[in-house]
């Protein structure tokens, strides 16, 4: 029994209006919204909604954006609740450890971890496709054996790795993301969007290029989601700010929910204009924006709009980065992962052996594989947290019914019912490879946990079991 017990135990809440912090409360609703933006848009618009468009679903990739913005919709309020309810700064991770007990926090950490690690490296690889277009265009092209993975023809795709180890250095010397850098960046991204609808808007022929409108059936629709889904990742980083929100409870909901809200509306404008203006079957590129751009007549506009998701994908790749480091330090500090990896340099302050091994994994994984596959993987890990997130607000209303809560789910306990049943719908819809990676990183989990962290936990030398 103490065993069963054992795998329930739950680190003490954080009292979240008492709680001291070490990090400077500064973050404001909208800085929290841009926070958001920042994190959400890249790989998935400028790179993904091509290949969903041409592979999966056709031009009706416009209501498989409109599932998955539905989907995160649903989890988003999820997030809401938790985020202003249990402090901390560990996300998902965090609130499962004092909700929902030891194991299921930790299956949700490490879904975390795989979540944000393949997201670097499938940003990483749109972030190559749109570099080596630019240097095409500047008449230095790189050689494709050296832009493309090993799976599609080539050896390796040297520049993911290139920035990916940049950024590695970069987070190692404990560069301080300056606020106003990310911020200009959030605007020109925002910008290169809003340039895009407004020269696709003079081209929108839907009578020419919507027939067919669902080449590939309803399932084309669900898989294309599942696929596109990963656009949205990142509004769930906004979460590991807590410790930076002037007022958390009150500011973390509304900047997860905005950003949210403003990307799904960017996104769904951005899939009906870019199919309505090429035929969906030329849109397999690695830049597809800049593609249409350019078949439109557009040189210079294509131009910018390369620079600005250039950009844009740095800024992604680095926060989520960032969000890795924390996840995995977070882990470590309770004992679930060697704690030695915690290690905080003394000079620079950064955990530099977690952002090394990281960065050496994330960067072999980007040299040598497809985007698709690694989207893919990363929108079953981050899937299966959401789905424990909604369950978490199911459990803790039933267990905690009486603990403060400054956000409250609306038309509970349909919309976190809701968010299971569309995140299991999604993950449903993947391929069979997906799951198959899915279910071995799972297993592994467990052996791990089973095998090392459970009995290294530090709630396990306090709670005595
Ligand atoms: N949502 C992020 C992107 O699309 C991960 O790049």
């Amino acid at each position: 029994m103490s065993f069963v017990k054992s795998l329930f135990r739950t680190k003490p809440m954080d009292n979240y209006p008492l709680r001291q912090t070490s990090l400077r409360r500064c973050l404001s609703a909208f800085d929290l919204t841009l926070m958001g933006i920042g994190a959400i848009v890249g790989a998935g618009i400028f790179v993904l909604t091509g290949i969903a468009a041409a592979t999966k679903a056709g031009p009706a990739v416009i209501f498989s954006y409109i599932l998955s913005g539905l989907a995160c919709g649903f989890t988003a309020f999820a997030y809401a609740e938790l985020s202003s309810s249990i402090g901390g700064c560990g996300s998902a991770y965090g609130y499962s450890f004092a909700g929902l007990g030891e194991l299921i926090a930790w299956l949700i950490g490490w879904d975390l971890l795989l979540e944000y690690s393949v997201a670097c490296a499938a940003v990483a690889i749109g972030w190559s496709g749109y570099v080596s277009n630019v240097f095409t265009a500047i008449g230095i092209p790189i050689p494709k054996a050296l832009t493309t993975n090993p799976f599609e023809g080539g050896i390796v795709n040297l520049p993911a790795m290139i920035i990916i180890l940049l950024l590695t250095y970069l987070l190692s010397a404990g560069i301080r993301e300056s606020a106003r850098i990310n911020k200009l960046v959030v605007f020109i991204k925002l910008a290169v969007i809003v340039l895009f609808i407004v020269l696709a808007a003079f081209h929108f022929n839907p009578s020419a290029n919507w027939h067919p409108f669902l080449p590939f059936g309803f399932s084309g629709i669900a898989s294309g989601a599942a696929l596109v889904f990963f656009a949205y990742i990142g509004f769930d980083a906004v979460s590991t700010a807590a410790e930076e929100a002037v007022n958390p409870q009150r500011d973390l909901p509304r900047g997860i929910i905005a950003s949210l809200l403003i990307c799904t509306l960017l996104y769904i404008i951005v899939a009906a204009l870019l199919t309505a203006a090429v035929p969906y079957t030329e849109l397999n590129v690695s830049s597809p924006i800049t593609y249409a751009l350019l078949k439109m007549g557009y040189k210079f506009g294509g131009a910018i709009v390369a620079l600005g998701a250039i950009a844009g994908l740095s800024t992604v790749i680095l926060v989520m980065y960032y969000g890795l480091t924390r996840i995995f330090l977070a882990m470590s500090r309770d004992g679930l992962l060697p704690s030695v990896l915690a290690a905080v340099n003394a000079k620079t302050q950064t955990p530099i052996r977690i952002i090394v091994i990281a960065g050496i994994v994330m960067a072999i994984v980007a040299g040598l594989t497809p985007i698709q596959r690694v989207a893919e993987l990363t929108n079953i890990g981050t899937l299966a947290a959401f789905t424990l997130v909604s369950l978490g607000v199911l459990v803790l209303r039933y267990t905690k019914p009486n603990m403060p809560r400054p956000f409250k789910t609306p038309l509970s306990p349909i919309v976190p019912i809701l968010g299971i049943l569309l995140c299991g719908y999604l993950m449903a819809s993947l391929s069979p490879v997906t799951w198959e990676s899915f279910l071995i990183w799972t297993l592994i989990g467990l052996v791990v946990y089973f095998g090392y962290s459970r009995s290294r936990s530090v709630l396990s030398k306090k709670s005595g079991f």
